[in-house]
């Protein structure tokens, strides 16, 4: 049977340390070399030119640069071979120099020609999914592209799960700020692979409709305790169902570690052998002011932002808030937690000294179908609030950030 009619035979090859020769230093090699580099392959790239990306990477030793073009014998000792330039009769010669020597080689020009196939691979968790075409003839590297995508996201998002080991003990899952396709893919894929989700208000709570039957979601809020003990009582469901050997998710708003108590649930879980994985999420302190159209910093407006819990008025001696220095800032503040408490900060803000007209954005519901922003001052926010029907969750934003959109000038 000719070679086009057999299908490749697929392997892993384990290029650590070996002699792995790129000739060519354009698109195909910036998008090939990552991958090399990550096996640990001993590249040496054979181009008297290379991308600027291909460049850096040899400026950072992760590969050898000889600039000039290929030349006969430069494939000696190898044991693979890339072959990737724009001259046919340059890569026939390379080719045939492998060929010779029996040294695997791959054609970005003549898949025909080639020895070997480079598939389309995605990893993901510990796994590599590598996916080619059975035939040359039914090479179609768009197909094979699209397969290995789906299967990745599939594996990502737990869709197909093929038994793997769990993640024991408890994840702490940043969900993000409420939209749904804002949770990061492992918080999806641990979340999939989940006996008992115990979940916040906030939160994207969506995503809890999609899990199979079987699966306890527990509400956190409805977890029967007194005000003062349900964080206490949190951390001891926790920790009750990972002792029955259960997987564990704490779903919760945003980050776990920003106002999350993520921390707290942490050391509860520690102090009983309790493994922990933490998986960050999109904070509503940054992604909700972007939903709405507000970013936290800007280029000629704002230097910094800073993130304050506004749950305890200023004049509240446990507030640990220094509010003269949040009123001094130049940049952006950010106050999470502070629609009832808006109209003493703005007032604090003005007492010590920050101008009365800095514009307020309130954004609630960020990120969600029900988002709505309503903007103020220092001076008017107190009122505005009230006046609106402003509710938690809602994030604050005080600073001329406010003010930018895309249509402004660019400074
Ligand atoms: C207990 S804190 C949790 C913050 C969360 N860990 C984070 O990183 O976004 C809850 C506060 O976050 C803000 N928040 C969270 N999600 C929000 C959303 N979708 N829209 C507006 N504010 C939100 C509100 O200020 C709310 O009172």
């Amino acid at each position: 049977m000719p070679a086009a009619q057999h299908p490749a035979y697929p392997v892993g090859l384990r290029l650590t340390d070996r002699k792995t020769i790129v000739i060519g230093g354009g698109q195909v090699a910036q998008r090939r070399l990552p991958a090399l580099i990550a096996a640990g392959a001993d590249i040496t790239l054979i181009s008297p030119s290379a991308t600027p990306s291909v460049e850096a990477m040899a400026d950072a030793g992760e590969i050898t640069w000889v600039r000039r073009r290929y030349e006969e014998g430069d494939l000696a000792d190898s044991w693979y071979v890339l072959v990737a330039t724009a001259d046919r009769a340059a890569n026939d010669l390379a080719s045939a120099e492998a060929e010779r020597g029996r040294i695997w080689c791959v054609r970005s020009d003549d898949a025909d020609a080639a020895t070997a196939w480079t598939p389309a691979t995605g990893r993901t968790e510990g796994v590599t999914v590598a996916v080619l075409s059975s035939e040359a003839a039914d090479r179609d590297p768009r197909r094979t592209a699209a397969v290995r995508d789906a299967l990745v996201e599939a594996l990502r998002d737990g869709t197909v799960t093929a038994d793997r080991t769990r993640t024991p003990g408890v994840a702490l899952v940043g969900g993000g700020p409420g939209d749904p396709d804002l949770i990061t893919v492992r918080g999806r894929r641990l979340l999939a692979e989940a006996d008992v989700v115990i979940a916040d208000r906030l939160g994207p709570r969506d995503l809890l409709d999609e899990l199979p039957p079987h699966v306890e979601v527990i509400d956190a809020a409805k977890i029967p305790y007194g005000r003062q003990m349900v964080q206490e009582a949190i951390n001891q469901a926790l920790i009750d169902h990972a002792k029955q050997g259960k997987a564990v998710v704490r779903l919760k708003g945003g980050d776990p570690y920003v106002f999350g108590r993520g921390m707290e649930e942490a050391q509860a879980l520690a102090a009983e052998g309790i493994p922990v994985t933490v998986v960050p999420g999109i904070s509503s302190s940054i992604s909700v002011p972007g939903a709405a159209g507000i970013p936290v910093t800007h280029r000629g407006v704002a230097h910094e932002f800073t993130v304050v819990s506004g749950h305890v008025a200023p004049d509240d001696e446990r507030s640990l808030v220094d509010w003269s220095a949040m009123a001094r800032l130049t940049g952006t503040l950010v106050i999470l937690m502070g629609v009832d408490k808006i109209g003493k900060i703005a007032e604090a803000l003005i007492t010590h000294g920050k101008p009365a007209d800095t514009p307020v954005a309130l954004i609630q519901e960020g990120t969600t179908a029900t988002q709505r922003r309503v903007d103020a001052t220092l001076a008017t926010v107190g009122e505005t609030v009230v006046s609106e029907g402003v509710k938690p969750p809602a994030v604050i934003v005080v600073g001329a950030v406010v003010h930018e959109n895309p249509s402004r000038n660019q400074r």
